[in-house]
């Protein structure tokens, strides 16, 4: 079986969330089970700077978008692993000539279509000279970046004795990719096209790639049936509903040869169950490292977060300011994002500097630092298609406080409705008082040792390891096309 996936991030070339995470992990986890499997992600700068050992094969093609004509060349990069590739399709002015993938200052780049056109088209367009010899059984394409790829494939398909599969994963329902009608003319597709695109006077990337797959999955069950609703469902509930015969909740896993305390080369002392000396080591160095008390009492409530709507910074602000002003707890971030969610952070930093140590940058080595040294993990989504974060803090011991929602309740089992299996604490009411108390049962706990450590112990046995995961999405590559 050959499989191709399409994306916009991965691990270990360019991340921003865990989309890049899932992508540099599935494949791996479905290489012995596939022929070949070939990943496609736009040449960006950050990854030109890598001066990765490309292979001198490299494909060229030109991409008509509106009425102009873009260059293209696809690079291609050995892995480790023989059956597994990846392709870096590349235009200048597109992704090589910007800082950031999507947005600068805060605001999406003004011709995002024409650079995920030019991607997803590209991208097609190499996989047409990799197939010449042996065609694609799978095109898995994830998140409205790729969604293109359905649109693209659909004409040719009925050409094709044996289409590949599409497959399109929903990482996040509400980042849509929108964009005027305008830009219509910039897809170069029949004007019958223009009403599976139309969502409210806009064109909606998610709902082309919703009705031009054949099966679609989202990142865990919980997610799958919320999309459904009207609070979940962005605006797209009836067309998820519309077409639930075809899809699937498969809840993303860990990659634990990288988020894994036992040999994690981040962190200052590694720890395991049996030994959890390392992980107090972990603790006071994060103390020093942000001149905070040192003092293995006081416990340390951290986030590594985007700073973005999706994940609540709003509630731990005014929580997290309650708690430091009665000197209970120490407070650790580490995020981007929102401006203004930066500043209030920063805000908070400057009001209680020996309690709280805030780092507003982009720094993988500083997240597994706070997962490690934190005691609690505070992720209080509004809503949470997946979560990795929370499944990363479990294996540390870092136990989670998280709102019921998505693959987090479906990852985290809630301590105070049952403390012979509970993992973390969840709350179920989005609101301040909710949350608060959830972190007052927490701290509770945290009182006890004994109770504590049986608690960090049990978090730390959870198994979110991704062959799980890449066995439901082997049973889907192996489905009936349509
Ligand atoms: P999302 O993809 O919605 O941002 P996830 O929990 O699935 O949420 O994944 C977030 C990923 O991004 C995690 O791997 C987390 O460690 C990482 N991350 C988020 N913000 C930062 C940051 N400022 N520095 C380093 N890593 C970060
Ligand atoms: C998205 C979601 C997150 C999920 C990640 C990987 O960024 O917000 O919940 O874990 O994708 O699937």
């Amino acid at each position: 079986m050959r499989v191709a996936f399409f994306a916009s991030e991965m691990i270990p070339y360019i991340k921003t969330g865990g989309l890049a995470d899932v992508i540099g992990s599935l494949p791996r986890a479905l290489i012995h089970n596939v022929d070949q499997i070939d990943v496609f992600i736009p040449y960006y700068r950050e990854i030109e700077r890598q001066k990765l050992p490309l292979s001198t094969n490299s494909f060229e093609f030109k991409i008509k978008i509106g009425s102009r004509s873009y260059k293209g060349t696809t690079f291609e990069l050995k892995t480790d692993y023989q059956n597994l590739r990846v392709f870096f399709v590349d235009n200048y002015h597109f992704f090589r000539r910007r800082s950031e993938l999507y947005v600068k200052d805060g605001r999406d780049y003004h011709d995002n279509l024409a650079r995920f056109i030019f991607f997803c088209r590209g991208a097609l367009k190499t996989t047409e000279y990799l197939s010449s010899m042996k065609p694609y059984d799978v095109f898995h394409m994830h998140d409205w970046q790729t969604a293109l790829v359905g649109i693209y494939t659909e004409l040719s398909r009925f050409h094709q004795k044996n289409p590949p599969t599409r497959i399109f994963t929903i990482h996040n329902l509400a980042y849509q990719g929108k964009f005027p009608r305008s830009q219509f003319r910039l897809l170069n597709l029949d004007s019958s096209y223009y009403h599976f695109l139309e969502f409210w006077g806009k064109l909606s990337m998610m709902k082309a790639g919703i009705i031009f797959s054949d099966l679609i999955t989202t990142v865990s069950p919980t997610y799958a049936q919320e999309i459904q609703t009207k609070r979940f469902g962005a605006g797209l509930e009836e067309l998820i509903k519309q077409n639930k015969s075809k899809l699937y909740g498969i809840l993303n896993g860990v990659d634990y040869s990288i988020w894994n305390p036992e040999n994690d080369p981040y962190i200052p002392s590694t720890y395991s169950i049996n030994d959890l000396s390392g992980k107090l080591q972990c603790k006071n160095e994060l103390q020093q490292r942000y001149s905070l008390t040192e003092n293995p009492e006081i416990p340390i409530l951290g986030v590594v977060s985007r700073l973005a709507w999706q994940k609540g910074m709003e509630l731990v602000l005014k929580v997290i300011s309650q708690l430091l002003g009665e000197n209970r707890v120490q407070f650790v971030l580490l995020g981007t994002g929102d401006h203004n969610l930066e500043q209030k952070f920063h805000e908070l930093g400057n009001l209680f500097p020996s309690q709280t140590g805030i780092s507003l940058t982009y720094n993988d080595s500083l997240a597994h630092q706070i997962e490690a040294g934190a005691d609690i993990f505070l992720m209080p989504s509004r809503y949470e298609p997946c979560g990795l974060n929370d499944k990363y803090s479990l294996r540390y011991g870092t136990i989670p406080i998280a709102f019921k929602t998505g693959g987090l309740s479906d990852s985290i089992i809630d301590y105070s409705s049952n403390s012979n299996k509970g993992t973390g604490f969840l709350f179920s009411s989005y609101d301040e008082g909710d949350f608060r108390d959830a972190i007052e049962r927490a701290l509770k706990v945290f009182q006890s040792k004994q109770k504590w450590v049986e608690l960090v112990q049990r978090a730390m046995r959870q198994d979110f390891s991704w062959e799980n995961a890449a066995k439901k999405y082997l049973n889907l590559y192996q489905k009936q096309k349509r």
